[in-house]
């Protein structure tokens, strides 16, 4: 799949209904956990397919130890984030090309992109590398857990172009060997609304 679909949403984004019960819930979770764990000293954070970058700015606002990259193959995303976020790194890249970055992170933050990766597995090995070793990956999307999930995200899909939305099963298996649970959230603010997994994941010690 290629970028233009995300370059035709990159304007209208912000103003998405899915930003009041999915979108902007999981940044708040993410948000909330990170201040949880008390990160002191200044490090570096990847947020991988970031959109138009409502996350850093968030996150900027807030934790100012906080070196921040952004990633998306959006040219279009990428120009709105770098308007907002103008202290932030950004990096106009597809996923499958993560092996060309160098920077280890302590946080690697993925809200709403992994679904849309061709080879899931394949960047789960790369952002192996890139995580520091007690680093964490905050990993939010559209779960296909149930028959009523799968339905409504079917509809999503014909937004968004292909799509994979793995159940809680598939999502353990395709980390299986390279990053452990540490912690698993749902967050469904509405009855109609698909549940959003959340997942936090160390690397396994190889
Ligand atoms: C639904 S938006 C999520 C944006 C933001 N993370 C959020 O939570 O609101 C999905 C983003 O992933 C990006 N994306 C999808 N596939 C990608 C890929 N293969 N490489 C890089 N970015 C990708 C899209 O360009 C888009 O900006």
């Amino acid at each position: 799949m290629n970028s233009k679909i995300w370059n035709f949403w990159a304007n209208k984004y912000s103003k998405l209904w899915v930003q009041k019960y999915s979108l902007r819930p999981t940044r708040n979770y993410i948000i909330n956990s990170i201040s949880k764990i008390k990160y002191n000293e200044d490090l570096n954070v990847l947020d991988l397919g970031c959109g138009p970058g409502e996350l850093i700015e968030e996150l900027s606002n807030k934790f100012d130890n906080f070196h921040i990259t952004g990633l998306d193959f959006s040219e279009k995303m990428l120009e709105i984030s770098r308007l907002k976020n103008r202290k932030a790194n950004h990096i106009l890249m597809d996923v499958t090309d993560l092996n060309k970055l160098n920077n280890k992170f302590k946080i690697i933050i993925c809200t709403h992109s992994f679904p849309y990766y061709r080879e899931p597995v394949e960047v789960l090995k790369k952002l192996y590398r890139l995580l520091e070793d007690d680093g964490r990956i905050f990993m939010g999307f559209a779960s296909g857990d149930s028959f009523y999930d799968k339905f409504v995200l079917s509809f999503v899909k014909l937004t968004t172009g292909r799509a994979n939305y793995p159940s809680h099963g598939e999502f353990n298996q395709m980390v299986h060997g390279i990053f452990t649970v540490e912690n698993y959230k749902i967050i469904k603010e509405k009855l109609y609304m698909p549940r959003i997994a959340v997942y936090t994941l160390r690397k396994v010690r190889k």
